[in-house]
């Protein structure tokens, strides 16, 4: 059953599910890919009972407080720039906080949004193949609304946006202002064929910018600063000696020195 959404979208969304309960918006997306639905569907839950996060950990979101949804995009395009999709929706939900609810959000490359160095939004973009071309990308977005307790071993490192500004929010009213810009951004993505055009965008709301980060690379640790990203969406990290430093994202993750952000 598609349920009826007031999306002021051209095409994402058209094709809509909200569910009370699931077991992840993504693996709903899969099954649904999986039978043929269109690019640009989307699924959202008021719950997950196995919320994914990256790196195969759990994401947990309080019942009904949370943003939980998922986009399935079928784009024609070679499957290693599929990864760069996640960044354009961490440019879209920092977008929507900043522009439409005036918070001070960031960007954590790749793909986590921040406020006041707390992580409110994660986002885990997942390819599928068929032989060697893109069936389905998954982009599943968890952005944390009205949720009024963080979990004592997140809370130096995670928050909502309630905890931040002291009331809640619709949370329809921000998936419909997230998936217009989305839709904006991955269709001059899709037609320009790179990132170029929203780096400086990107790189404004980058929350390390110019400033010291570690590098934890399974073949070791470096720190170096950090310069913004480059039209493939790889940040580029200053060493001590002047040489760039290109880091893909994948394996690697990237740290402040003092902390998470
Ligand atoms: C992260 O680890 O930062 C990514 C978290 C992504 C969570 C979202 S919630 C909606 C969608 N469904 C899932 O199972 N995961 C993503």
């Amino acid at each position: 059953m598609i349920t009826m959404n007031a999306f002021e979208t051209k095409w994402l969304g058209k094709e809509f599910y909200h569910k009370e309960s699931t077991d992840s918006t993504s693996l709903d997306i899969k099954r649904l890919a999986d039978q043929g639905s269109i690019d640009g569907t989307v699924v959202s839950a008021d719950m997950q009972t196995a919320g994914k996060g990256r790196r195969g950990r759990i994401w947990q979101s309080a019942n009904g407080e949370n943003l939980l949804f998922s986009i399935l995009l079928r784009p024609d395009m070679k499957p290693d720039k599929a990864p760069q999709i996640t960044l354009l929706m961490a440019l879209a939900v920092t977008k929507v906080l900043r522009q439409e609810y005036a918070f001070d959000a960031k960007i954590k490359w790749p793909n986590d949004v921040v406020i006041n160095g707390k992580k409110v939004c994660g986002i885990l973009t997942e390819m599928f193949l068929n032989g060697s071309d893109i069936d389905s990308v998954i982009v599943g977005t968890g952005i944390n609304v009205n949720q009024t307790v963080i979990p004592d071993e997140l809370s130096e490192s995670a928050t909502s946006l309630l905890l931040e500004k002291g009331q809640s929010f619709i949370r329809e009213e921000i998936l419909n202002k997230v998936l217009s810009a989305f839709e904006q951004y991955y269709e001059n993505f899709l037609r320009e064929g790179s990132l170029e055009s929203i780096v400086p965008q990107y790189n404004e709301w980058l929350v390390s910018l110019n400033t010291e980060v570690r590098v934890l690379d399974p073949k070791g640790e470096y720190s170096g600063i950090a310069r913004g990203i480059n039209a493939g969406g790889e940040l580029l990290v200053e060493l001590s000696d002047g040489t760039i430093e290109i880091v893909y994202a994948g394996e690697v993750s990237v740290r402040g020195v003092y902390g998470y952000v």
